[in-house]
């Protein structure tokens, strides 16, 4: 069975042993649940890192929804057999919420010049600055010397890179690309909250992606907006709760095509309670 570090000596002492050692440090905060999104992270921290600490920590400042945090996927056990058949020396830290917030459970106030304002942040109130201060914290007690990302939570990598400048944090953020089911559904510990109706039609959500990637390559951005919106009006299980074609970098609302800049969709749909979101690099 694998170690779990639970306080902040014992890993930051491990982890600081490794470094006087010369060896690079890898990190992939995750909230548990996992699955093969999180399993293609850890690969990727695995190909470029010496020693890769994951966290399991579902972190409370970052619901706004109470509700969604009460049923938020929890199980350890599950999880840890995951991550020993990816690698037993992977190093495991699963602290409880005193070890990381003490007495104060609450988020710390940061300017994101606006990032944090728009889709994600403007329908999670709060969620970003509780985002941020679990990795404030994670990273101090890690050090580590590269943190892993995925694309599936676009602007939370947007907001991660922020903050390490903001923070000015030694640490190096990296972006991986979205891990999808064969269908193309994008992976999320949410899926296995899907009734089998909801499973079956939530591919719709990519496959909408990618015809609005193809529609963006020939028609305006207002074509795109209401193709999305209309083909979600015919669909009678997924509720549309916002689609977005915004700069890649500052996340700002794209309304005209301007070939100097990357743009991306982002798209956050409701199946019946369970709220899943994607996106796509349009060009
Ligand atoms: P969680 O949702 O568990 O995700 C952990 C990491 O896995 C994030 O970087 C997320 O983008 C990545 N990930 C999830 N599904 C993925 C997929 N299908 N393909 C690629 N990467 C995927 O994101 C969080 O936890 C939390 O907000 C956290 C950063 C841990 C802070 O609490």
């Amino acid at each position: 069975p694998m170690h779990v570090f639970t306080n902040r000596p014992e890993i930051s002492n491990a982890v600081a042993a490794h470094k006087e050692n010369g060896l690079k440090i890898g990190f992939v905060p995750t909230m548990g649940a996992l699955h093969r999104g999180h399993a293609s992270l850890f690969n990727f921290a695995l190909k470029s890192c010496d020693i890769v600490v994951v966290s399991i920590f579902v972190n409370p400042t970052q619901f706004n929804n109470i509700q969604d945090l009460k049923t938020y996927p929890r199980d350890l056990q599950a999880d840890l057999e995951l991550l020993e058949n990816i690698n037993p020396n992977l190093l495991v830290f699963a602290p409880s919420t005193q070890t990381i917030y003490g007495s104060k459970v609450e988020s710390i106030d940061y300017n994101f010049d606006g990032l944090d304002k728009v889709m994600e942040g403007a329908f999670r109130p709060g969620h970003f600055e509780g985002v941020a201060t679990v990795l404030k914290y994670l990273f101090e007690i890690v050090q580590p010397d590269f943190a892993f990302f995925g694309e599936k939570d676009y602007q939370q990598l947007q907001i991660v890179n922020k903050l390490v400048s903001i923070e000015n944090l030694p640490v190096k953020v990296v972006g991986c690309p979205i891990s999808r089911h064969d269908d193309g559904l994008a992976e999320s510990s949410r899926n296995m909250r899907l009734t089998q109706k909801h499973r079956q039609v939530a591919p719709f959500i990519y496959n909408t992606l990618l015809k609005a990637k193809e529609l963006f390559n020939d028609k305006p951005i207002a074509d795109v907006h209401q193709f999305v919106t209309d083909a979600f009006k015919d669909n009678e299980l997924l509720k549309l709760e916002y689609f977005e074609i915004a700069n890649a970098s500052t996340l700002e609302h794209t309304t005209i095509k301007d070939t100097n800049e990357t743009h991306r969709a982002f798209i956050a749909v409701f199946a019946d309670d369970v709220r899943l979101i994607d996106n796509i690099a349009l060009n």
